[in-house]
């Protein structure tokens, strides 16, 4: 009897064991969503009206089209910009003879440029027209996620010819690579791993942050290097900090100049705290396996006393047999 109370007290201990085993595994949010936005320009209808405002720039339209003029085919109509750089719309034409080109916003029929003036007090645009050459280019820079949308390069003539390009502007997103909370032994190296992935240019210098603090190769603390990669793809940059201590515990930002930074939260354990951990998680699991195999005792104490105490009884009932010689 003493027995199975010390069983029945070893089970309900296990249970209470196992209802309060907080959760040893980590917090890990693995969150590799692809955070890459894009921004594209939605044209609306190419041709529209120009509406010039009083005193605004005027365009002698009328002139007709005596050479020709036309615009070659190469001339690129989709083009691809990353927020903060520059952009540059190309506007080729050949046969322009003494024709004036410009450049018009098609949401709101804004004329940006003419020849080689710019209409506009957003000194952002630019307009290049190499000397001798048949091109010309509209400049943004930097270039805004709101300059996104079709530009018409148009030629003064009678009738007016037109090309309508489409700027996309995008916005790169860094990624660090794992979960969003890392947990490094002491003494270990710290690794960290952004990626950038780029469609049009590069991303500009990679700059790592523990908290506020800069981290480079003369920082205080020394131990720390950076390796970059750069692909026509994908910019990688790797953080790498010796001999991890409790003082490097913190929030890690990758700020690429021209993406939207990223960031991880690392947790610095100590090598006994760590062993601690581990060894309380077996030690739960070795209890856990003692107490099923208690349970499992319990059962087949209770079965065999069962199967025991009834033998006699079934006999007594079968009526017709002899009586068991006391
Ligand atoms: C323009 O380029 C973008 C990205 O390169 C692409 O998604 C889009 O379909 C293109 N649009 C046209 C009209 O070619
Ligand atoms: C880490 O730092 C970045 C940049 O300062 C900030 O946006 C982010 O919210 C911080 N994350 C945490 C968990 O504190």
């Amino acid at each position: 009897m003493t027995t199975i109370l010390t069983i029945t007290a070893k089970l309900l201990t296990a249970l209470t064991f196992l209802c309060h085993t907080p959760a040893l595994g980590r917090g890990n949010t693995n969150d590799n969503t692809d955070n890459v936005q894009e921004g594209v320009g939605v044209g609306a209808g190419v041709g529209g009206v120009i509406q010039e405002e009083e005193g605004g720039p005027q365009i002698t339209w009328g002139r007709p089209n005596t050479n020709n003029a036309y615009f070659h085919h190469h001339t690129p109509t989709n083009v691809t910009a990353v927020v903060g750089q520059r952009a540059v719309l190309t506007c080729k034409v050949l046969n322009l003879d003494n024709k004036d080109v410009s450049w018009i916003r098609q949401r709101d029929l804004h004329i940006l440029t003419i020849g080689m003036f710019t209409y506009t007090s957003d000194d952002r645009f630019t307009v290049r027209h190499p000397e001798e050459s048949e091109e010309w280019y509209l400049e943004i820079s930097p270039v805004t996620f709101r300059d996104a949308g079709v530009y018409e390069c148009q030629v003064s003539a009678s009738p007016k010819i037109f090309l309508p390009v489409l700027l996309t502007v995008q916005v790169q997103q860094a990624q660090i690579q794992g979960p969003r909370e890392v947990f490094i032994q002491s003494g270990s190296t710290i690794k960290l791993t952004c990626l950038v992935n780029t469609h049009s240019d590069n991303v500009g210098a990679v700059v790592w942050f523990r908290d506020s603090s800069e981290l480079d190769y003369d920082s205080p603390r020394g131990g720390v290097s950076i390796e970059i990669e750069k692909t026509p793809t994908r910019t990688t940059s790797k953080l790498f900090l010796t001999r991890a201590a409790k003082a490097d515990s913190g929030n890690y930002t990758c700020a690429p100049k021209f993406a939207d930074a990223a960031s991880v939260t690392v947790h610095v354990v100590n090598g006994e705290e760590s062993a601690a951990v581990h060894t309380a998680s077996s030690a739960g699991t070795l209890i856990l396996l003692l107490h099923l195999l208690l349970l499992f005792l319990l059962f087949l104490y209770i079965y065999f006393k069962l199967t025991v105490t009834s033998l006699p009884l079934r006999v007594w009932s079968g009526g017709g047999g002899r009586l068991p010689e006391q």
